[in-house]
């Protein structure tokens, strides 16, 4: 089976956890997609009430197509559930996020979930963080420079750019995107927040202690991993 096959799995099982009247976060990303289309059919075929609080875009513009209502966190600062995607799952399931720039959207919408639920497939199971994905990180533009300075203590810090534009790509929110490789990552909420704590820096792509169920699609069906 391939990749997409197995990430279309989880978003299939996954549908059990959404329950009419739900307000839910929608996170970014292939993954995620398949969920969207999904929530978007059992709408129109159960007539149910459901709205949600997109993290990107292309979330955004694919609920409205699937009729999916929107909605945002001024109206429902807390949310029932949150689904989202992830580049690297834990055995504790902390996660790196951000190969679709969408961060700092999902850590908000994520956090204000009363549950909080990763779709994945089984390739992005780590032992370790940092294992096979870089850390991504959004970045004010005004201080782009003295970020990667800062970040070079750390590892070698790349900025992300475009494949269609000029120049670097640009956030939803209008900042940059760093991608810090070689990262050693040793102690995860400590790291969390002395990145976070860099002038300059909107947010890093560690997502530490806040998931609750992560479905993962693999060739043997679909494992549901939960907080231990
Ligand atoms: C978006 O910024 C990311 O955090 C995605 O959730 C993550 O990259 C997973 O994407 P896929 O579902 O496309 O693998």
């Amino acid at each position: 089976m391939d990749r997409e096959a197995l990430k279309k799995m989880s978003a299939e099982a996954a549908l059990e956890q959404i329950k009419d009247g739900m307000i839910l976060g929608m996170g970014s990303g292939s993954t995620v997609m398949h969920v969207i289309k999904l929530v978007g059919q059992r709408i129109k075929n159960e007539d149910m009430a459901i709205m949600a609080v997109p993290t990107s875009y292309d979330t955004a513009q694919l609920c409205i197509s699937s009729n999916i209502p929107l909605t945002t966190l001024d109206e429902h600062p807390s949310l029932d559930l949150a689904i989202d995607g992830a580049d690297e799952v834990d055995p504790n399931l902390n996660l790196v996020k951000g190969g679709g720039a969408a961060l700092t959207r999902e850590k908000i919408v994520g956090s204000a979930a009363r549950l909080f639920m990763i779709l994945v497939d089984e390739s992005k199971l780590v032992k370790k963080l940092g294992e096979k994905s870089h850390l991504p990180f959004e970045v004010l533009p005004f201080a782009i420079t003295p970020v990667i300075h800062r970040l070079q203590d750390f590892g070698k810090p790349q900025l992300r750019m475009s494949a269609k534009k000029l120049g670097p790509i640009v956030t939803d929110n209008g900042n940059f995107i760093v991608d810090l490789h070689h990262l050693e990552i040793t102690n995860y909420s400590e790291m969390e927040k002395q990145l976070n704590n860099i002038p300059g820096v909107i947010e890093n792509g560690l997502f530490v202690n806040m998931v609750d169920l992560v479905y993962v699609g693999s060739e043997k069906g679909v494992k549901i991993l939960t907080k231990i």
